[in-house]
């Protein structure tokens, strides 16, 4: 995700900002910028692309100063483009603002903006915030930034820079980190600490709500309402390593622990609870063709796949439209049929998978609209789909999907409303639903304090050769996603089935040796499951099952079971997977082996 780092002091500023950009790469980022002060002006250098491309381009213009900031952007509103790179500047270019986060009522900012003749060059929500500081300024900058903050919604770590007070950087945050780092007669600000530690290690954190100004002659902090702040500051002491993974062991353990936050990413701004209701900017001028829609087609690899499983439960139930969930690579090679009044989405957390995006393009020959269900902006399956929403899940480092699993059921959870409501879902339903899904970041949080007992089962189980998975409805697609998460980090045998297709095969495998996962959660299936617990009983097959708070008799059927909260049957998916990718996680850490790159599988397959 974007990255700030801020300095102000005596050292010349451009290499160190460059290396401090460069220290928060591995977050994924699409441009990056700098602006610095020298003789009373701003300078820009931005660039679309690697921090080589902008470090090039200052090596041959070179440049020095002693206070600027720089910033990696990982596209949000606006394609990666260098126009849409931070630093972003007000209507005269005296302001400079770099900013992590999303703005939400920029549009509304905007408008009332234009009224005023401000005219502007990017599609940033962050643009916005440049203009209002200057609509603002009366001669003190820090001022200027809480008044213009004052009228924000949304999520910000922001640094300011003003030509008019040359030896100052205003930064403030609300749910988007920032840390001060305080050297000697100098100042460093960071959204990431990796930036700073290679020069200082001594920082303040600010919270949520704090505003701050840092020059050669300390630091000023204070709350948006003006009142004063003394905090310490803090002495760090972990390695470089822990700084990156937020002090775990493994991207994929810290993305896993990111979800309730990445949850509210991905719906921020979307649902309206009230009316019951979802807007999704993206598909805006696609609602009549998702109206008259009468087949959908998912298209997909991998974990993406398995979330297009679960949205096929969600569309059919809430819209009543047969939705066709098929593997890109299979889809594209057997010629297939395309209905009239197909929509079809082509789903990918990287947005360059070779497959779904060949399937997109020849659902699209055929006659499909195509839109997108995609994380990473700007990747070439969100700019060849006609539309779409993208999962503002922050990039995903860990080659094994677990946070983009959960926000792409998110979003299919939002389209199966949309499209519900354009078919007759009443307002209560869709408020139900949405009230429902608002609890998750909460519900999933739940479950993560828990991971400990995960932790234990995993200890039980490392050394087992072979798993099976089992559940029903729409908690099936999340049985064949633990089976493949456990294949792909510890590379034990892990299949996922239906439970009660076990009968048909799988139950002559079950022997003593043989952990069997149960998906048993509170729903209309709930029965039928626990008799196929019996049968995996009877002979011999250890039981772990996933089930309610509530449920008290589970314990007496299962060898071991792993707690969830109760929720909305349809939104059980974004829960119940959730004790899963830990349990794999922690197998696969027991066993000692290489996690986040586990062998002979990439992040993104660009191939066939
Ligand atoms: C690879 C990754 C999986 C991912 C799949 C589809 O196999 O290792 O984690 O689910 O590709 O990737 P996509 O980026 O299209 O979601």
């Amino acid at each position: 995700m974007c990255g700030i780092i801020g300095y102000v002091g005596t050292r010349d500023c451009v290499p160190l900002l460059i290396s401090g950009l460069k220290r928060m790469e591995y977050r994924g980022y699409d441009s990056s910028g700098i602006a610095i002060i020298n003789d009373d002006k701003i300078h820009i250098y931005k660039k679309k692309g690697k921090i080589e491309e902008l470090e090039k381009g200052l090596l041959q213009n070179p440049h020095s100063a002693t206070i600027g900031i720089g910033h990696t952007r990982w596209a949000t509103h606006g394609a990666p483009t260098e126009v849409n790179a931070h630093p972003h500047t007000s209507f005269s270019g005296d302001v400079a603002v770099i900013h992590n986060g999303i703005i939400e009522n920029y549009s509304e900012l905007k408008q009332a903006l234009l009224l005023k003749n401000h005219t502007f060059r990017s599609d940033t929500d962050t643009e916005i915030l440049a203009h209002l500081i200057e609509e603002f300024y009366e001669g003190d900058l820090q001022k200027a930034v809480i008044r213009a903050l004052h009228r924000v919604e949304g999520t910000y770590g922001i640094a300011v820079l003003h030509a008019g007070e040359p030896d100052k950087i205003v930064v403030a945050r609300k749910g988007s980190p920032l840390v001060i780092g305080i050297g000697d007669g100098e100042y460093f600000v960071a959204s990431d600490l990796a930036a700073m530690v290679e020069y200082t290690r001594d920082v303040i954190f600010l919270e949520d709500g704090e505003v701050g100004t840092i020059s050669r002659e300390g630091l000023t902090h204070t709350t948006l309402e003006e009142t004063r702040i003394d905090r310490k500051s803090t002495h760090i002491d972990f390695s470089l390593d822990q700084i990156e993974k937020g002090g775990y062991k493994h991207f994929m353990l810290k993305e896993i622990m990111e979800q309730p936050h990445t949850l509210e990413d991905t719906m921020r701004g979307r649902i309206q609870v009230d009316e019951g209701n979802i807007i999704l900017g993206g598909l805006q001028g696609h609602l009549d063709a998702l109206k008259k829609a009468e087949h959908i087609l998912l298209l997909a690899c991998g974990t993406s796949y398995h979330s297009a499983l679960v949205g096929r439960y969600l569309i059919e139930e809430w819209a009543r439209i047969p939705v066709q969930v098929e593997y890109a690579s299979e889809f594209r090679y057997r010629n297939p049929l395309i209905e009239k009044n197909t929509i079809a989405f082509a789903i990918s957390q990287s947005g360059e998978t070779f497959d779904t995006l060949e399937a997109m393009r020849e659902a699209r020959k055929r006659g499909a609209l195509c839109l997108g269900i995609v994380n990473t902006v700007g990747s070439t399956i969100a700019r060849e789909t006609d539309g779409g929403i993208y999962l503002h899940a922050g990039p995903e480092i860990g080659v094994a999907s677990t946070k983009a699993f959960t926000s792409q059921v998110t979003v299919l959870t939002m389209l199966g409303v949309l499209l519900g409501r354009q078919r007759g879902m009443s307002a209560e339903e869709g408020r139900n639903i949405l009230g429902d899904l608002r609890k998750m970041p909460d519900l999933v949080a739940r479950i993560l304090r828990t991971k400990d007992d995960l932790l234990d089962i995993a200890k039980t189980f490392s050394r087992a050769s072979n798993f099976l998975y089992l559940a029903r409805g729409p908690n099936y697609p999340v049985a064949l996603e633990g089976a493949l998460k456990l294949k792909e980090i510890s590379y034990i045998h892990a299949e996922g089935y239906p439970a009660a297709e076990m009968k048909h095969g799988p139950i002559a495998l079950i022997d003593r040796k043989m952990p069997v996962v149960f998906i048993a959660t509170n729903d209309n299936v709930y029965a039928k499951v626990l008799t196929n617990i019996e049968e995996v009983r009877s002979r011999e097959g250890v039981v772990i099952a996933v089930a309610s708070e509530e449920d008290k008799g589970i314990e007496h059927l299962a060898d071991h079971v792993l707690r969830i909260p109760d929720c909305h049957p349809m939104l059980m998916p974004l829960l119940t997977v959730i004790p899963l990718q830990l349990l794999s996680y922690y197998v696969a850490d027991i066993l000692g082996l290489d996690v986040d790159k586990p062998r002979n599988l990439a992040k993104s397959v660009t191939v066939e």
